[in-house]
């Protein structure tokens, strides 16, 4: 079965994780298919509206730790990045379908999603500073745009989690459901979308997103800073902890 399932029905791209063993870890090649999946609608006009969720127990944990840990000196985050560019790009609306965890990049991914509805006791979680990272994909620009330099701090030097009643706070989505009204409520969104005539839906996004310059300057930034950190000790030490299923050695994490 496909790590990615893409799905064409009734105007809506529905993009699924599909790795629940692994809590939905996102691999070079996860991202690859996703950007394809975006990429493939670019230029077709029955497709109104994308669907992001995840199979099993949780919406992603993030970029699988194993890929991180096996990078070289100096290894780009080439394949997130495609993929992160793609959706940034994305001319129709984006709905995010979030259960469980969103960690990491699942939660950046978010901050470039246009309605993100979630579960009631979804957590949410930008670990970078726990893994020796820095924020990514302009997450350190449009957070504190969103939520405010403070909490922006909190949620990136802290790296705590955060619910559902924080992030429709700081904006990050547009509502929390129970797990049994979820589904409908999503699929009403899509719906309503599908049903607004198509050059007056983009133009309403394209209006609203008048920052790009300055978000994918960001992201460029933030790419160059991630690379370095990946290569730093406490980051190796951080990976290694993860996978070997222990603690991390402080003396290594400075
Ligand atoms: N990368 C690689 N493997 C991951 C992963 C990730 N991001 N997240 C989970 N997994 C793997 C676990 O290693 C475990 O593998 P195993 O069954 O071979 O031992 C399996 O998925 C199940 O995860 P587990 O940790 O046992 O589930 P949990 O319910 O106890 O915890 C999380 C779920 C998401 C809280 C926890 O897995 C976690 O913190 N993951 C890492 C998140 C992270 O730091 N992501 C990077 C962001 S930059």
């Amino acid at each position: 079965m496909s790590l990615i399932l893409s799905e064409k029905h009734n105007g809506v791209l529905t993009i699924t994780i599909n790795r629940p063993e692994k809590k939905n870890a996102l691999t070079r090649g996860m991202y690859l298919s996703m950007a394809d999946a975006l990429l493939g609608i670019e230029h077709d006009e029955s497709i109104k509206t994308v669907l992001f969720r995840g199979e099993g127990d949780c919406f992603t944990s993030g970029n699988d730790i194993t890929d991180f840990a096996e990078r070289k000196e100096g290894d780009t985050v080439n394949e997130s990045l495609i993929f992160m560019r793609a959706l940034f790009n994305c001319e129709v609306p984006v709905v995010a379908q979030v259960h469980g965890v969103a960690v990491g990049i699942g939660t950046t991914m978010l901050l470039h999603c246009d309605f993100i509805y979630a579960e009631t006791n979804t957590r949410f979680v930008l670990p970078f500073i726990n893994l020796g990272l820095v924020p990514e994909f302009a997450s350190s620009y449009l957070l504190p745009k969103m939520a405010g330099h403070a909490k922006a701090s909190e949620l990136l030097m802290l790296g705590e989690p955060f619910g559902t009643e924080d992030a429709c706070q700081f904006g990050v989505i547009t509502g929390s459901f129970s797990a049994a009204e979820l589904p409908a409520k999503v699929e009403s969104v899509c719906k309503k979308l599908v049903g607004k005539p198509l050059f007056a839906l983009l133009q309403t996004k394209s209006l609203l997103k008048n920052d790009s310059e300055s978000t994918l300057h960001h992201m460029d930034i933030e790419t160059d800073v991630f690379t370095q950190a990946a290569g730093t000790e406490a980051a190796r030490e951080a990976f290694d902890a993860f996978l070997s299923k222990r603690p991390i050695n402080p003396e290594k994490f400075k």
